[in-house]
């Protein structure tokens, strides 16, 4: 076989294994095989000096030339399958954007709170401003600024929950020791509500808590009368359970309210006629409610004279009770997210 003959069933071969290459791997194997230091080529080029005389030159040349055409088909097709390579890896590693996200959890706000939320607005609308205090509270608040002194019987009412500590540290067991906090604060006009936890030391049931919530209300200014309680729990019977709503005062007596009520709505059910939620009463009973005792004024350096007010206290699951028509208060509390889920509001 001439050297001509040689190289040329040489290219072929090259050439033919080149284009069979799938991929780059496969190229650059190629490479080593044909130009590599033993690739055929390079031993080829340098078996020329061991030819006879007169093959040498076109051996060289021929050879040389060889070599750099393969070299540069080796380039297309490397240029061409990295081109493929990458975009193989791309389609491989693509991020579906279109595919829907998983959506987190957000849970849902606790009923007891949506209840305060709304009647924080309802209040807001009524003009009251909504504060907060504190669920420890010193006897002085929670009993006697409220005409409550020590060793009164009416202490009793509130089965007390002690903190032990040097002076008397008590779980607040109403709200009503903020109507002190705001008044010493603030100056008349006064209307604040103020809703947040207390605690009675009591055996629990249906219907009772070691723990619950209340909101207070507040209004102290000149001139305020019984008919201003009686028009703002009116207003708050109706923004909660409807337009039609009427709202029954009875007496009954709190040391820190003269004269003092109860208060209740009609049952929005039965339109009054009674029922099973208002156990055939017609009336659904919503807190304790009066006229603000001349002496918590002037405990807080209010003249009773010249100011007057009124006070109301009420509990929140009571009337988150009456709402949903849950029959048990330990429900609120007793974390069972099958209860609470149901109170799970949109967004
Ligand atoms: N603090 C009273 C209670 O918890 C309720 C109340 C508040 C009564 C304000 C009158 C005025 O029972």
């Amino acid at each position: 076989m001439s050297v001509q003959e040689q190289l040329d069933e040489l290219r072929d071969r090259a050439q033919g294994e080149l284009d069979d290459a799938a991929d780059l791997a496969a190229a650059l194997a190629w490479e080593k095989a044909h130009l590599g230091p033993k690739g055929d080529v390079t031993l080829f080029l340098r078996g020329v000096g061991s030819l006879p005389t007169e093959d040498r030159p076109l051996a060289g040349r021929a050879g040389n030339a060889l070599k750099i055409v393969l070299a540069d088909l080796f380039e297309q097709r490397r240029a061409t399958l990295a081109a493929h390579d990458l975009e193989q890896r791309l389609a491989a590693d693509a991020i579906d954007v279109t595919l829907p996200g998983r959506p987190p959890s957000l849970g849902a706000e606790h009923p007891v709170s949506q209840m305060i939320d709304e009647l924080s607005d309802i209040f807001a609308l009524l003009g009251f401003q909504t504060v907060f205090g504190p669920e420890v509270e010193t006897a002085r608040y929670n009993f006697d600024l409220l005409n409550i002194p020590a060793d009164h019987p009416a202490r009793d009412v509130w089965d007390t929950i002690h903190v032990e500590s040097p002076g008397e540290l008590v779980l607040r067991t109403h709200t009503s020791p903020m109507q002190a906090r705001v008044m010493e604060t603030t100056q008349p006009p006064v209307r604040v509500v103020v809703p947040g936890r207390v605690y009675r030391y009591e055996a629990q049931d249906a219907s009772h808590e070691w723990m619950f919530h209340q909101l207070e209300g507040l209004a102290v200014d000149r001139h305020i009368t019984m008919a201003d309680l009686k028009g703002t729990l009116t207003e708050l019977a109706r923004q909660l359970f409807g337009p039609s709503r009427r709202i029954r005062f009875r007496c009954d007596f709190f040391p820190f309210v003269e004269p003092g009520v109860d208060f209740a709505v009609d049952c929005a059910l039965c339109n009054g006629k009674g029922c099973r939620v208002c156990k055939g009463t017609g009336w659904l009973e919503m807190g304790g409610a009066g006229m603000v005792h001349p002496r918590v004024l002037e405990g807080v350096g209010y003249d009773p004279a010249r100011y007057s007010g009124f006070a109301f206290g009420l509990g929140i699951e009571r009337l988150a009770m009456m709402r949903s028509g849950v029959d048990d208060v330990r429900a609120f509390a007793g974390n069972d997210l099958r209860f609470l889920r149901q109170f799970a509001r949109a967004a």
